[in-house]
């Protein structure tokens, strides 16, 4: 059986067997997800086999008081709040760990990011790390932590968008 690409989540998928090793992503998964995804909140990915979800990633809009943002992506005279995206889930089932399913979601939410800014705006890309182990996930992905909470990081939109370009992105 093969993997899908990336698609909308949907009432027809199956994430009552998810499992990610964190409580919080697999509980958000199955209580929020799709009612955060019809009401229009978070634009939610999902990766199945079979139409059993193995991976997700949830993507939204989002504003943030400047002082939280990284002193390199705040330049100049930011309005605020500073329009930035915000990847607050992203999550692979432990079967599937090590197979590239979270690296090629990045990638596909990068490219969401860059598209989306080109026509609404946004400064920066925000990740909330779930823990420590995640923090150090998004700093080898080019990531800043916020002075204020380390795990909350940022990257710029500039940023993802030349190392899109150049084929280097992940
Ligand atoms: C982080 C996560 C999404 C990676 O998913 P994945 O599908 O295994 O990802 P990939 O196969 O593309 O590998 C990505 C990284 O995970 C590492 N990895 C792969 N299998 C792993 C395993 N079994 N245990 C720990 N790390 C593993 C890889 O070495 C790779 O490391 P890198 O950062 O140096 O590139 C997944 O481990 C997960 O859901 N973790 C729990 C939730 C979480 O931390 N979410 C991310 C931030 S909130």
């Amino acid at each position: 059986m093969s993997l899908s690409a990336p698609e909308p989540l949907t009432a027809t998928r199956n994430v009552s067997n998810f499992s990610c090793g964190k409580a919080t992503l697999d509980r958000w998964l199955k209580t929020r997800a799709l009612s955060h995804q019809q009401k229009g909140f978070t634009a939610i990915l999902v990766v199945h086999e079979a139409g059993q979800v193995v991976g997700y990633d949830g993507l939204a809009p989002t504003a943030v008081v400047p002082s939280i943002v990284p002193r390199s992506i705040r330049t100049g005279q930011p309005p605020d709040p500073v329009p930035c995206l915000l990847l607050g889930q992203l999550a692979t089932d432990t079967e599937w760990a090590g197979r590239g399913i979270g690296t090629g979601l990045v990638k596909h939410a990068l490219q969401r990011c860059v598209q989306a800014a080109a026509l609404i705006g946004g400064r920066a890309l925000m990740v909330n790390a779930v823990d420590e182990e995640a923090v150090g996930f998004w700093r080898r992905r080019g990531f800043t932590s916020s002075k204020d909470d380390p795990l909350v990081l940022f990257r710029s939109i500039a940023d993802i968008a030349v190392s899109l370009a150049e084929g280097t992105g992940r």
